[in-house]
């Protein structure tokens, strides 16, 4: 036992090794703020994600360019799986706390899709991480292909909610006509059991991603669905009206939806 986990504690400080090698070259780049402050690399770009999360950088194009190695390496990194693991924490002590099913059937969490259930990083990694205009005809020939990975994280808490009887509807402002592609790419990672894959129809194409899936919630409360919570890894996802009861946001500063 000893002997294993020495191997194993080795094997990791390996990658964390080749990890730290990778920041240290952000944080050796130092460069000059609009204060004139000399900072590195990595806190200015660190400074632009945070403010991507916080939601007072919106509606950007691309990420910008000195930022996209980084928002590519934290991307892939421990710290955006921590990150993600602590916001989705979160979900179950707030269930824990709160939660208490009814029996009526109409308990229910939203979840979204890309970079929530599935991730969108293979994707990005081929196209500048965010760095470049996001192109629709190429990133649906992606999702086409089907072969997006499951967010681990996510779906462990998935399995939580849907072992405690909540009813799962996974909402997406994808495309109706993505519906096959989107419904065997989360078989084929496990995600199945869930009550409903609510996509864009035609009707909905003039309407923001915020109007769109407010009106998705609006839907599923009107059949009588109390909507305890919805995790997405947009802000454009989780606001307007009526909101879940509680919303969780996950990492995500490779695009923005308006
Ligand atoms: C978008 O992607 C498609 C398919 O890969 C490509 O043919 C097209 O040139 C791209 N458009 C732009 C503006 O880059």
């Amino acid at each position: 036992m000893g002997r294993n986990l020495g191997l194993l504690l080795g094997f990791c400080s390996l990658i964390v090794g080749v990890a730290v090698a990778d920041w240290n070259i952000l944080n050796q780049r130092i460069v000059e703020n609009k204060n004139g402050m000399r900072i590195t690399l990595k806190n200015y770009c660190e400074a632009w994600r945070i403010n991507v999360e916080l939601h007072n950088i919106r509606q950007f194009e691309v990420v910008p360019e000195e930022c996209t190695e980084y928002i590519g390496k934290y991307m892939s990194s421990t710290q955006y799986r921590v990150d993600s693991e602590k916001a989705l924490e979160e979900c179950t002590i707030y269930l824990s706390n709160t939660f208490e099913l009814t029996g009526d059937d109409k308990d229910a969490w939203i979840f979204d899709v890309d970079d929530t259930i599935l991730s969108t990083v293979p994707y990005f990694k081929k196209h500048t991480h965010g760095g470049e205009k996001f192109n629709k005809t190429s990133y649906e020939e992606w999702v086409r292909e089907g072969n997006a990975p499951a967010l681990d994280h996510t779906m462990n808490l998935f399995n939580y909610i849907k072992g405690k009887g909540i009813k799962i509807f996974l909402v997406s402002s994808r495309g109706e006509h993505l519906r096959r592609a989107t419904t065997d790419n989360l078989f084929k990672v496990g995600c199945t059991g869930w009550s409903g894959l609510l996509l864009r129809s035609n009707e909905d194409n003039g309407k923001t991603v915020q109007q769109y899936k407010a009106e998705q919630r609006k839907y599923l409360m009107s059949k009588g669905y109390r909507v305890w919570g919805m995790v997405g890894a947009q802000w454009t996802s989780l606001l307007g009206l009526p909101e879940a009861m509680r919303s969780f946001k996950l990492p995500n500063a490779l695009y923005y939806i308006p």
